[in-house]
């Protein structure tokens, strides 16, 4: 069902009444009682006071202020698109996934685009991480491959995303920088830890202004698990590529921007979709086994690395293409709900610390933002394949299960029983082998924070390496504490000797700090 088909009730043979005199529908209520007026409150005489029987007025001003709903904690900002999705080919001998079975078989998707630090009301042209967020409505329920523009993360276990967050928000005394990460708190955190300096690199580059959302890559991040349907399993990483090419723009380009059209990438997004112009991304995949992950220095399981393209190319195995915009904002791109844990049979989840806390995170949050357990039972959360459950009741239910079943096991028929697990269809798990005692303890693997840093950053070309070296220092000039620049120079001299030293000049230090220890000793709660 879309939003209009909802706000516009036709009621049971009410049609003829609920039409009025000049030919449109009549305003009514939300209980569907014409209204004569709605331009005067009821009051005892014109001038006198208003009267509490004015139930018209007092629905209006109630619903009216109860229509905000908590924005995103992160993400807040946001932007959407329908469109659908086209596999190339089957990929039935690396995954049992439904959606990728069948050549040029399309299945519907909801994507959601998103700054993470700004508000709701913030700009389109932060320096920021740029959400990719993909609902795929499959035949086996629905798949979210919640990403970003940017394939790595600031932090390698989610019990640090509070503070991350936090440290990026508007400063809590202040309530500013807004929209920024040019503050003292972010580069406090940053400085102090080193893990974050591959996504740092990616940040400080033109990556994080991008032209619009049309020309930007996005990324899974973590590695995950597919599975096929003999049960065997191989690893996989997931990348969005724009048809478009990628393209960004400079800082002074987004300065200005932002202060002509905050919503330049909304409005880009918006165009491009209603002129027909409908933007293509190709769902690219890298596939690798444990073995060739064993080969690696680093750990495919931190999210701070990445496995590069020229070792292990990028497959393109379908096409995204979005053609719609949603008949109402609030109702499609703020009321839906991605959850990394919602995974079809066939693709599945690897031990990455990041992935394995979003997992409890997202349900955890939309309860909060959406404020009932059933908030997928909304158009825009609901899969669009049968499903039967027999969850029932909570705030705004009307999605019961029908009939007299609403247990199970139990011993009546096909008719009134209810649904049955299917132990040939249903999702099993992968038995992947526990390892090791419990602990809380980075693994040496993840202990490298400075080699792929470097490697992106000479990866760039000249112009784009002095985009990064003039982010720093714009941002790093925004930081009061001469302690905090420092660190990030030691950093920085980890990374590249000629960005550390631009960066030291650009920001008038006279002498560069020492290195900061090229290998951080990983913490551990076990005894020496
Ligand atoms: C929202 C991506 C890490 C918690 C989002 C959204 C994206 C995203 C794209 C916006 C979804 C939308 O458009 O509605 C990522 C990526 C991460 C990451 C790529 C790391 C690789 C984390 C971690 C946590 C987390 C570690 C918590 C442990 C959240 C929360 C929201 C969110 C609470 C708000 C969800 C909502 O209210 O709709 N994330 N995130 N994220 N993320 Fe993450």
């Amino acid at each position: 069902a879309k939003y209009g088909d909802q706000a516009v009730h036709r009621g049971q043979g009410g049609e003829t009444h609920q039409i009025a005199e000049d030919g449109y529908d009549t305003l009514t209520t939300q209980q569907g009682i014409p209204v004569a007026d709605d331009q005067n409150t009821l009051r005892q005489g014109a001038r006198g006071p208003a009267l509490m029987e004015d139930a018209h007025f007092r629905e209006k001003i109630f619903h009216f202020d109860h229509e905000r709903i908590p924005e995103r904690v992160v993400h807040a900002r946001g932007y959407g698109a329908h469109g659908y999705f086209e596999t190339y080919r089957s990929l039935s001998k690396l995954t049992r996934a439904d959606i990728f079975q069948r050549e040029g078989e399309r299945t519907p998707v909801f994507v959601r685009f998103s700054t993470v630090a700004g508000s709701k009301g913030s700009f389109d042209l932060a320096r920021d991480v740029r959400g990719f967020a993909v609902k795929f409505y499959t035949q086996e329920g629905n798949w979210d491959l919640v990403g970003n523009n940017i394939p790595v993360f600031f932090i390698q276990d989610a019990i640090k995303f509070p503070d991350i967050i936090h440290s990026v928000k508007p400063e809590p005394d202040k309530a500013f920088p807004q929209a920024q990460s040019a503050h003292d708190n972010f580069w406090d955190f940053i400085s102090l830890t080193p893990e974050s300096m591959h996504m740092i690199m990616w940040v400080m580059s033109d990556r994080a202004i991008p032209r619009s959302y049309r020309f930007m890559q996005g990324f899974g991040v973590h590695t995950f698990r597919l599975v096929n349907a003999k049960g065997e399993s191989s690893f996989v990483k997931f990348i969005w590529k724009p048809k478009l090419g990628m393209q960004s723009v400079l800082w002074n380009e987004a300065v200005k921007i932002n202060g002509a059209d905050p919503d330049f990438h909304r409005r880009d997004l918006w165009n491009a979709i209603q002129s027909g112009d409908f933007p293509e991304w190709e769902l690219c995949l890298q596939v690798f086994d444990q073995e060739f992950a064993d080969r690696f220095d680093f750990d495919v399981l931190d999210p701070t690395k990445i496995i590069p393209e020229e070792v292990l190319p990028a497959e393109p195995v379908g096409r995204l293409v979005l053609d719609r915009m949603p008949d109402n904002f609030f109702a499609e791109t703020e009321q839906v709900a991605f959850m990394t844990q919602n995974v079809p049979p066939g693709i599945e989840f690897s031990n990455d610390p990041l992935l394995q806390g979003r997992n409890f995170s997202y349900l955890d949050t939309q309860l909060k933002r959406l404020g009932s357990p059933n908030f997928a039972q909304l158009p825009i959360n609901a899969p669009k394949c049968p499903f039967h459950h027999l969850q029932q009741d909570g705030h705004m239910a009307f999605q019961n299960p029908r009939g007299r079943a609403n247990y199970e096991p139990n011993s009546w028929g096909t008719e009134i029983g209810g649904p049955r697990e299917s132990p040939e269809r249903g999702f099993h798990t992968f038995p992947q082998e526990p390892e090791g005692p419990k602990v809380r303890l980075r693994p040496e693997s993840f202990a490298d924070h400075y080699s792929q840093a470097r490697q992106f950053y000479v990866s760039q070309s000249l112009v784009e390496q002095r985009h990064i070296g003039d982010a720093l220092v714009f941002e790093l000039s925004k930081c009061e504490f001469p302690a905090i620049r420092e660190r990030m120079v030691a950093h920085l001299r980890n990374v590249d000797a000629d960005l550390a030293q631009t960066v030291a000049d650009g920001l008038g230090m006279k002498k560069l700090p020492p290195a900061a220890p090229p290998a951080q000793k990983p913490r551990t709660d076990l005894p020496p």
